[in-house]
């Protein structure tokens, strides 16, 4: 080959690489900057410093928060201590977390929570479903919540060749949940190139007893799922899609796509406003900032809440967004009677009230 024929061919990949950068810059918002918007009433909460990846709020005012996630290529300020489950009573003013006991046999020492889900049976026992990664694999965990001795009992491991890189589950009954996988891949550096390529090879895996099977896929990087208040729909984030996936849920828990609700954020996890149906979602200004953390250049937080997610507009509003000097790498928001919880990845857990 010609040396010039060589330095053309160098010239144009270069010059695709270049801008597949530039897209991807956009893409998750390298250059994202925070326009501050506050809330009156805000104050941590005790003794979470370590993480509160994800939160439900029972019906009755009780929060499960996880923590202490140790997940590739993201910072830990904990990288030693195994995850806890923190369980905070929003009705008490005190609003004081208190980390709940586990018992059942589960290997503690390799407790990495991630995203949490919970169901309530017909007799009120409230299971909780824990998205784990022990060794940096992913399993679902079971437990059961038993209240009146503030224990959390673990009753089984779900391991599946289909559970590979779980972000977040929904339970839809005592032993079946969908989850979502946000790579393909599994290391960082492979992750990263699947970033990188364009890859969109996540996706949404349904699980019960004897039926595994995908139920969507083609996203960039599946994170948050949750379920609409009356059951019928399931809501997908999409991280570097920057979208809100719409599914009806069908009778053979397939997933039909209803729609896709564009929204230009770095959307994490979803919570669904028992009373209205509102969404919430916890959001990263800065995609790069959480990549590559730097304590001198924050990653900051934004909570932001679509109401009529259903209709033709959707209205989408930030109620909150620090630089990070109050809150860094928010995940999710979800509200009880006017109280609002923000979680992060890797730092602490904020309280605000909204009005
Ligand atoms: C997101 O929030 C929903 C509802 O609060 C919860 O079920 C889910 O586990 C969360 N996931 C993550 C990854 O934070
Ligand atoms: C689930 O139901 C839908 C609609 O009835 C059908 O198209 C689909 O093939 C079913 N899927 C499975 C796996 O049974
Ligand atoms: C971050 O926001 C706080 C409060 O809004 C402000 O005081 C501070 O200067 C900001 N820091 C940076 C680095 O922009």
């Amino acid at each position: 080959m010609g040396a010039l024929l060589k330095i053309t061919l160098i010239g144009i990949i270069l010059a695709l690489l270049g801008q597949r950068l530039k897209q991807l810059a956009y893409q998750a918002n390298f250059w994202g900057e925070v326009k501050p918007v506050e809330l009156p009433n805000c104050q941590y909460l005790k003794g979470i410093e370590y993480g509160s990846e994800d939160i439900e709020i029972l019906p009755n005012g009780l929060a499960f928060i996880s923590s202490g996630l140790k997940y590739p290529g993201m910072v830990s300020f904990a990288p030693d201590i195994p995850g806890e489950i923190f369980l905070l009573d929003l009705n008490d003013e005190e609003l004081l977390p208190s980390s709940l006991r586990i018992t059942g046999g589960l290997d503690i020492s390799t407790f990495s929570p991630h995203g949490i889900s919970t169901y309530i049976d017909k007799d009120d026992t409230v299971y909780l479903f824990v998205v784990n990664h022990p060794h940096h694999k992913s399993t679902v965990e079971i437990f059961k919540f038993a209240e009146e001795e503030n224990i959390l009992v673990h009753l089984k491991t779900i391991k599946h060749k289909l559970l590979y890189s779980v972000n977040d589950v929904v339970a839809v009954g005592p032993e079946s949940f969908y989850f979502s996988n946000d790579y393909y891949f599994t290391s960082f550096p492979m992750r990263m190139m699947e970033l990188f390529l364009d890859l969109m090879w996540a996706n949404v895996v349904y699980y019960s007893p004897g039926d595994v099977r995908e139920v969507a896929s083609g996203f960039y990087s599946a994170n948050g799922i949750a379920m609409s208040n009356d059951k019928k729909y399931i809501y997908v984030a999409d991280v570097f899609g920057k979208t809100i996936s719409i599914f009806e849920k069908l009778a053979n828990r397939s997933l039909s796509p209803v729609k896709v609700v564009q929204l230009g954020i770095l959307l994490d996890n979803l919570s669904v406003d028992p009373v209205n149906g509102d969404v919430w979602t916890g959001s990263h200004p800065n995609g790069m900032k959480v990549l590559h953390y730097n304590p001198e250049d924050l990653p900051g937080s934004e909570v932001v809440r679509i109401q009529n997610i259903h209709s033709d507009n959707p209205i989408v509003t930030t109620v909150y967004a620090n630089n990070g000097s109050v809150l860094q790498a928010s995940t999710c928001a979800s509200v009880y009677e006017g109280k609002l919880l923000v979680g992060t990845i890797f730092h602490k857990a904020l309280y605000c009230e909204l009005d």
